[in-house]
Formats: structure tokens, sequence, C-alpha cells
């Protein structure tokens, strides 16, 4: 590096000086968008290991420190005093709220936890047997068919109700999900609920029962919520701000990053990480599976393991082991076997000269699904619940680049590999 602000790369006999950013924390950023006009040369980073894609004001990792924070307010913090209804309120606008702005943001996103009446045929079209991420995509997907009013991402205002129509309908559509997968009536929002009340009510009250929620299992619902609110520049969300950087809309977008969250290594862990658990069984079984997991020549990976930017602890994983040990306790869950093997593995796998070199933490998908479970989700609720809590980070992150005078359209450059130009052959000479 020349200096504090240049770096001189190069290439032969020439040199070309790249302007260096610098972030408010983190690591030093190379500016390298006119290099190739410049120096006639792309650069190579498959899954983005070394490259920013963006600038960003809302969420910061640390990952050899294990620091998340949200607009600068550490993960901690926030899950022991904050909910999530604020938590969206700052990640969206950037501060936290006072009482009347709280109250109204409120008072927004209540009003619009119905879903369109004729949305529930939508469901009625599905298998009963279809995975709730499957009915998400497309229901998340088909809001754009519903709500025209809020399609036009160059109008702020649409913008605007677009997100809070997000905020407030993913779970109602989650919640529908379920119960159509169960064969049970679908139940509307009762709006003098707060958020996470509001959701487990939509999951687990009946029309033929009086269903009181608890409110410590709300409150620990919400810190799920909060835990898995944002994540800076993700799988998920990244896809979001692709398919947001062609001007498509807001429902697109986040069912674009609803189908990308589904998969097994992002969040689709936590139903991965609890079924492998259950499938250990036993405390004795551990050895077995962390043979597997070393195993090269072995796909099996330890879901709820590993993490591409922490490298040191994954701060929720810390607050969610809390939480499950709070919410087995307080539903007199004792002796849970699948918490069992989990502290086991976790203790196992921490001491393996294996996982300690790679640096393999459990990440928040680890405990995660041992509270879901004994709140009485199925498995197959697991990554729903994490698409509805990461949908205000996806809508904060979309809204943030689609007001940047900077943003393009996403178009990555490639190494290309395949063969040379040679000529068409007819078919009878082949
Ligand atoms: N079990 C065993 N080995 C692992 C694991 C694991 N869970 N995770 C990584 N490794 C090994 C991997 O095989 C590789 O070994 P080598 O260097 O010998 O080839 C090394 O550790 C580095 O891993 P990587 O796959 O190159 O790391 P990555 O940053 O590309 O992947 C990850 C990160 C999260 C996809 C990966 O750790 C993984 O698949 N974990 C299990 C799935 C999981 O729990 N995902 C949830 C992530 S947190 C929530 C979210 O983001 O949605």
């Amino acid at each position: 590096m020349a200096d504090a602000t240049t770096a001189t790369l190069k290439i032969n006999d020439s040199e070309y000086e790249l302007p260096v950013l610098r972030p408010t924390e983190g690591p030093d950023v190379l500016d390298i968008r006119k290099l190739y006009g410049q120096a006639d040369v792309f650069t190579y980073d498959p899954g983005f290991t070394s490259t920013a894609s963006c600038d960003s004001t809302i969420t910061f990792i640390d990952g050899d420190k294990g620091e998340l924070w949200y607009r600068g307010y550490p993960i901690e913090q926030l899950a022991a005093k904050s909910h999530y209804l604020e938590v969206c309120y700052l990640l969206l606008y950037g501060n936290l709220p006072n009482a009347e702005q709280m109250e109204d943001f409120e008072r927004r996103v209540t009003r619009h936890t119905m879903v369109h009446e004729q949305m529930h045929n939508f469901f009625r079209g599905f298998r009963r047997d279809a995975h709730p991420m499957a009915t998400m995509v497309a229901v998340v997907g088909a809001m754009s068919a519903f709500y025209h009013d809020s399609t036009d991402i160059n109008d702020p205002w649409q913008r605007e109700v677009a997100s809070i129509r997000l905020i407030a309908k993913v779970p109602t559509i989650a919640a529908m999900a379920y119960k159509y997968s169960i064969g049970q009536p679908f139940v509307y929002p009762q709006n003098e609920l707060d958020y996470a009340s509001n959701f487990l009510h939509m999951c687990f009250s009946v029309p033929a029962e009086k269903y009181v929620v608890d409110p410590a299992l709300a409150r620990a619902m919400d810190r799920i919520f909060t835990l898995h609110a944002d994540h800076e520049q993700n799988a998920s969300t990244s896809t979001v701000r692709l398919a947001g950087s062609s001007g498509a809309n807001p429902f697109a977008c986040i069912a674009a990053g609803i189908a990308c969250l589904w998969g097994p290594a992002h969040g689709g862990a936590n139903q991965a990480a609890l079924e492998m658990l259950r499938e250990i069984g036993t405390v004795d079984r551990i050895p077995e599976y962390i043979a597997k997991a070393k195993d090269k020549s072995d796909p099996f990976k330890l879901m709820g393991f590993g993490h591409r930017v922490y490298k040191n602890f994954d701060p929720r994983a810390k607050v969610m082991k809390e939480s499950a040990d709070e919410v087995l306790d307080l539903l007199g869950i004792h002796n849970n076997p699948t918490l069992q093997v989990a502290k086991e593995l976790e203790k196992i796998a921490l001491e393996d000269e294996y996982f300690v070199e790679k640096k393999l933490y459990p990440n928040v998908d680890f405990y995660s699904g041992i509270i879901l479970e004994a709140m009485g989700f199925p498995t197959s609720m697991f990554t729903p619940i994490f698409a509805l809590s990461r949908t205000v980070g996806w809508i904060a992150q979309w809204k943030e680049m689609i007001a940047d005078p900077q943003a393009k359209i996403g178009r990555p450059r490639q190494l290309y590999v395949g063969e040379g130009k040679r000529d068409y052959i007819d078919v009878a000479a082949r």
C-alpha cells in the first residue's frame, strides 16, 4: 500500500493507483471500480470472500471479536433491553424512536397485519404437505399482484407503504402457511396483541378454544425475531439487493430473499440442526458424528456450526443458548435429550483440534431450534420464522440501496474457462 489513501497495483510494467476507502469500523476497502477500464483486468472472488458489494450504514459485524451491532447498538443490549418492533424502527430509520414515534410506528404496522381476503384462495391451491417455505416464497411474491399501489420503487411513499406491509403481513403469511399445513382454519391477526404474541396467537389458537399467550414465551419469541433481524450482506440480503438492483418491486425482491434463505447452508440450517441433534439422539453417538464431519469424503457437516464471518463466536448463539435454558425451564422441560446432546456436542467440538483450527463455533441456528420446538413449532416452521424476522433487514437494505445515488444494477463478471470459438458442425457430421 503506497500510503493510507491509495494502494499501488503492478501488472507487468504498468502501475495503477487504487483508492483505499476508510470505513467507520472494519478493514480498509480497495476501490477497484475503475480497474477494468484502466487495466483491462477483472478481479476474481467467488463467494465474495474479500469483496464489499456496497456501502451500508445498517449493520456491522466484527467476526474476530464476535460482535454484531444494529446501527451501532450491540445485539446483546438490544436483546436484553429493546423489543422487535423498536429494532425494526431502528433498522429502517437509523435511530431509536422516541415514545411518540414508536406509538405511531406500532399503529402503522398493526393496521396492515391482515392480508387481502382473496389471498386465502392462493393457499388453498397448495398441497397440504407443501413445506411452509415453499408456500411463503409463492405467497410473498404474489403480494405484488395484490398491492399494486405500493410497487413503484421510485416513489418514496410507496416504498414506505410496501415496507410496512411486508413487516406486518409476512408473520400472517407464515402463520397461515403453518395452519394450512396442519389442516386448521386460518386465524386472523389480533391487533391488541404485541407483534410476537400476535404471531403465537395466529399459529397456536383455534376457534374452538380460548388461547392465552404466555408473556414469557412471547418475550422469548420476540428475542428470536430480534436476533435474526439483520446480518449485513449475507446470501439472502445480497439476493434481495441484486434482485432490487434491476428495479424489481419490493415484494418480488423479498420473495427472492426467502428463496435464498431456505438453503441449509443459510436459514435452512435451523431445521437441519435440530434434525441432526435428533438423529444423533444420545450423547454416546456424538464422536461418530464428529468423525463424519471431519471426514473429507463425507459431505456431512455439523449443522449449526461455522460461519463465513464469525471466527471466534457468534454473539447471537450466546444469547440464544441462555434463552434456550430459560424457555425449557419455564415450560418445565428438564433433562431435554436434544438439549443435552446439543450442549455435549458443543463442548466436544469446541475442544476438537479440527474445529479449533478452522475456528468453527456454534452459530445462531444451533440453539434456536431447541427453543422453537419447546414452544410447539414443527421443524418445518423454523426457517419461516427466520424469514419473517429477517424481512425487516432485507427491507432496510433494499431501501438503502434504492435511495443510494451510486447504486447500479448488480452485474458480476466471470473468469471464462469454456471452449474457444468454434464452428457449428452439421448433425450428420458429428
Ligand atoms: N462442519 C464441519 N466442517 C465445517 C463446517 C461444519 N459445520 N463448516 C465449515 N467446515 C469446514 C469446511 O469443510 C472447510 O474445510 P476445508 O478448509 O478443509 O475445506 C472449512 O471448515 C471452511 O469452511 P467453508 O465451507 O469454506 O466456510 P464458508 O465460510 O464458505 O461457509 C458455512 C460457512 C456457514 C456455510 C459453513 O460453515 C456451513 O455449511 N455450516 C453448516 C450450516 C450452518 O450452520 N449454516 C448457518 C449459518 S448461520 C445462519 C445463517 O447465515 O443463515
